[in-house]
């Protein structure tokens, strides 16, 4: 177990390097399952989530290892085997992206139904009946999504919800489907984007990702190839939110401005000033930032992976700010922790409304999920004495040598990792 314990109040400033795009890196790992060559991918962070990705396509038969930093090599031309792992599925919704590959590959698939987590039940129906739609033979066994089909033809599928993963999931089933497939109401996020252009690199025929209609022409099969994953935004959105409320200025390098356009038009409502170049983006802010109201929505809408972090600004805001979570039915589990640190807020439904105060006080609190975690890191590096955070394991599957960068930027903050519980040991 690990906890990490901040000394706030700090002014940070400096420049932060972004690291590879979890999001994107995940599908692209499941990916390599369509075909029977190596793959060499770059840029891939390396987080507790990417290991379990490495785990699930090692138990699926592939090889699937480290090349150097932020490299990963994937063979997955031995015998793939049909299922994944229960053990492994179940610590990581995202393992869920191999039914697609396995699906297109062997015609068969059986991958355990991902649980719920803290944010919401997440069913996959949208996956199965996309899955259904392609030809395939769907049913629930023990737990298990088994699929299976003589063969995947090529159809229009309309999606009931915009899901960044059914996206994925079926663009990796149709790209070796006989014939044409259109995904109408397709997620639009620059992961589905990162994803088409890995899959085209690989010889698919992918056009229209980051839109709300994805055409895929099936083809034969797909060949290894070398590829660098984008940067990711929600790590860069993160350290933008902390640089408006420490002031700054703070520097994010190697982030694509263009994938933080909602991010920073908020910050900028609330007083932020941003300057952007090709690759850096610059925030300061002043004294005390303005409440707004935001809505978070499907890309290229304010992201839900951002709404945590954003909350901890309008906690020490002037006036009061709304913030409406459309995407997870339970996503406001960070704000009891905000309310003992000193945040006057309130939920009702799925809006959470704040009135400002002046000062956060430090104080034992728990992460979580991953972006809960991340925000209550926020809140103590700007709330007034010591704060601790536990359960930091949410917050190593999504950032990247966190302590060590947010140390550069001028923080008091070290991670302590304690000793497994054991019967004399009840640390929450
Ligand atoms: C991806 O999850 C991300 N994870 C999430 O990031 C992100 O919050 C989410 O997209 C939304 O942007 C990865 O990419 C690994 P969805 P995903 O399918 O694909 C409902 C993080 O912090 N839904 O777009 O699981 C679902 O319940 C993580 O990095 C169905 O009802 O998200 C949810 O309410 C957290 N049926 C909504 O759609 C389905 O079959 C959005 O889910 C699928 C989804």
């Amino acid at each position: 177990m690990a906890r990490i314990v901040i000394e706030g109040g700090r002014p940070l400033s400096g420049e932060v390097r972004v690291g590879g795009a979890k999001n994107a890196a995940l599908p692209i790992m499941a990916a390599t399952l369509l075909c029977g060559e190596t793959v060499h991918l770059s840029n891939v962070p390396r987080l507790n989530d990417v290991v379990t990705m490495q785990k699930v396509l090692r138990a699926l038969g592939a090889t699937c290892e480290w090349e150097g930093p932020g490299r990963l090599k994937v063979n997955a031309d031995g015998g793939i085997q049909e299922e994944a792992p229960y053990e492994l599925v179940k610590t990581m919704r995202a393992s869920f992206f191999v039914m697609g590959p396995l699906l297109a590959r062997l015609k068969r698939a059986r991958v355990p139904l991902p649980g719920g987590c803290a944010i919401g039940v997440r069913p996959v129906n949208i996956h199965l009946k996309g899955f259904e739609a392609l030809g395939a033979r769907v049913s629930i066994d023990g737990g298990f999504a088994v699929a299976v089909a003589d063969r995947l033809v090529g159809t229009r599928i309309h999606l009931d919800f915009p899901s960044v993963g059914a996206t994925e999931n079926l663009m990796m089933a149709a790209c070796l489907a006989e014939g044409s497939t259109t995904i109408e109401n397709a997620a639009q996020e620059p992961e589905i984007v990162d994803l088409g252009d890995f899959l085209n690199a690989m010889g698919g025929r992918v056009q229209g990702a980051g839109g709300p209609t994805i055409q895929i022409e099936g083809v034969e099969r797909l060949r290894g190839v070398s590829y660098r994953v984008i940067p990711d935004r929600i790590d860069a959105g993160t350290f933008l939110v902390l640089g408006a409320l420490t002031r700054g200025p703070l520097t994010v390098c190697d982030a694509h401005p263009a994938h933080q356009v909602a991010v920073i038009a908020k910050l900028r409502e609330m007083g932020a000033t941003i300057e952007v170049t090709d690759d850096r983006i610059t925030v300061e802010a002043p004294a005390r930032l303005k409440g707004i109201e935001v809505k978070t929505l499907p890309y290229p809408g304010f992201p839900t992976d951002m709404q945590a972090q954003l909350t901890v600004a309008m906690c020490l805001a002037q006036g009061t700010s709304l913030v409406t979570e459309t995407v997870f039915e339970n996503r406001f589990m960070h704000t009891a922790e905000l309310v003992r640190m000193g945040a006057n807020l309130s939920i009702r439904d799925r809006t959470v409304v704040i009135n400002g105060v002046d000062h956060l006080t430090g104080c034992p609190v728990s992460a979580s999920d991953l972006r809960a975690g991340a925000a209550m890191v926020m809140a103590g590096l700007v709330a007034e004495g010591k704060t601790e955070v536990g359960n930091v394991h949410h917050i190593d599957r999504g950032y990247e040598n966190l302590v060590e960068r947010l140390t550069g930027l001028g923080a008091r903050i070290t991670r302590i990792e304690d000793p497994a519980p054991g019967p004399d040991n009840h640390r929450r």
